[in-house]
């Protein structure tokens, strides 16, 4: 038996498309023409009102088909932005505004003055005190820690097991890095006896609570007891034991220093997202060597789109991508399916302009259900005629 259609497109102007549509969605994801005049823009005219109005029209229908928990993500240009904030503010609710991202890429253009090089990721959330309230945290694999987690095992494996050897190679690894990766991460400096990079910390409990352990702990060569914080270690005597059990206490040379805790950096490479980040874009690059695929000039990249949809959308989301240009959306839904194992749907809405749906859309899409085996159904069937502005 054949697994369902997980993708839809409906071509057309989502405006006549999104009245037709069933929420709800999980994810929204919003990636407007951003009014620079360019050819991208044909559904109105290239001026401020019309674009704001475009842009409200179409906005309205959001807040029907967003799932009560769901999340709204507009990607949106320097010049635009304050215009989608009120535009966003007025439909989703200025409470429910969670932060806005910049993405610092390469520069586009060839300006005298101001070189712009970011664009941004607007989020809203369809009700932030409830999603706040439900203890949602979101997390991120920290950039960088993976390259620092695989010196350290390079340094483990070309030491042959010998500790000090390894912690010595790393850190010479690691020295002219110390200026440019965050202080975060290159306190993990350590190696431990089984070659994990790990950083200590303060083994108190932050104020006096029921149930934290006051037992002195023995230090293993000299046979006595170390001092124990004055509010206690921060764990129970059985999450004690278990940590000890597990080498997770570093202690000191005798039983005079207090013992410490040792963070893994394998178990702390995520980290609550940072509202900048730093990548090269590569949208068009990617979308270039897709065979079949016609020119398309500003696709967004997959990757950036995988690590944003996954942070804030589950592997069961319903994502709803009213300008779906050149299918980045679905890609990214698949992508992350075939990693995860999850079950995104996209529904995404095509406006035909230019022949985009035949020379990019579907040659990208027939190319990502070979790689991924996730299925698209592609309705050219149109609703309504575009309204396409002269
Ligand atoms: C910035 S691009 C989106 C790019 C897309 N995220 C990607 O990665 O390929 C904006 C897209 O919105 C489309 N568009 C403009 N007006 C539209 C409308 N009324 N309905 C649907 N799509 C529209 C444009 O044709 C263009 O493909």
């Amino acid at each position: 038996m054949s697994s369902p259609t997980p993708h839809h497109v409906r071509v057309g102007d989502n405006l006549d498309v999104l009245p037709t549509l069933d929420g709800p969605f999980d994810l929204i994801y919003l990636d407007p023409p951003y009014n620079t005049g360019g050819r991208v823009v044909t559904a109105y005219d290239d001026d401020r009102d019309d674009w704001t109005s475009f842009m409200r029209d179409r906005l309205a229908q959001l807040p029907r088909l967003l799932a009560e928990t769901g999340i709204v993500i507009a990607s949106i240009d320097d010049r635009e932005i304050h215009h989608l904030r009120i535009l966003l503010d007025e439909c989703l609710g200025a409470d429910n505004f969670v932060g806005t991202v910049v993405w610092d890429g390469s520069t586009i253009n060839s300006a005298h003055l101001l070189s712009v090089s970011h664009d941004y990721l607007v989020i809203y959330a369809a009700d932030l005190a409830a999603l706040q309230a439900s203890g949602t945290r979101w997390r991120q694999e920290r950039p960088d820690a993976e390259m620092v987690l695989e010196a350290a095992t390079d340094a483990w494996r070309t030491a042959a097991g010998d500790r000090a050897e390894a912690q010595k190679r790393f850190r010479s690894w690691l020295s002219p890095l110390r200026a440019t990766l965050p202080r975060g991460l290159t306190e993990y400096d350590r190696i431990d006896e089984h070659g994990r990079l790990y950083r200590v910390s303060d083994p108190g409990a932050p104020s006096v609570q029921k149930g934290r352990s006051f037992r002195p702990l023995t230090h293993p060569t000299t046979g006595q007891a170390c001092p124990v914080p004055k509010r206690g270690w921060r764990m129970s005597d059985a999450s004690m034991d278990r940590m000890l059990a597990a080498g997770m206490i570093e202690f000191g040379p005798d039983h005079t220093t207090q013992p410490k805790l040792k963070r893994l950096l394998a178990d702390n490479s995520t980290a609550v997202p940072r509202s900048v980040f730093r990548q090269e874009r590569e949208g068009a690059r990617h979308l270039a060597s897709i065979p079949g695929t016609g020119e398309f000039p500003v696709p967004k990249d997959v990757d950036v789109l995988a690590r944003w949809f996954s942070t804030v959308a589950g592997p069961d989301a319903t994502i709803l991508d009213p300008f779906l240009g050149s299918g980045t959306t679905i890609e990214v839904a698949m992508r992350l399916n075939g990693t995860d194992g999850g079950i995104r749907h996209v529904t995404g809405i095509a406006l035909d302009e230019g022949g985009i749906v035949e020379n990019v859309l579907a040659p990208r899409l027939d190319h990502c259900e070979q790689v991924y085996g996730d299925e698209v159904d592609l309705s050219r069937e149109r609703a309504v005629a575009p309204t396409v502005a002269g």
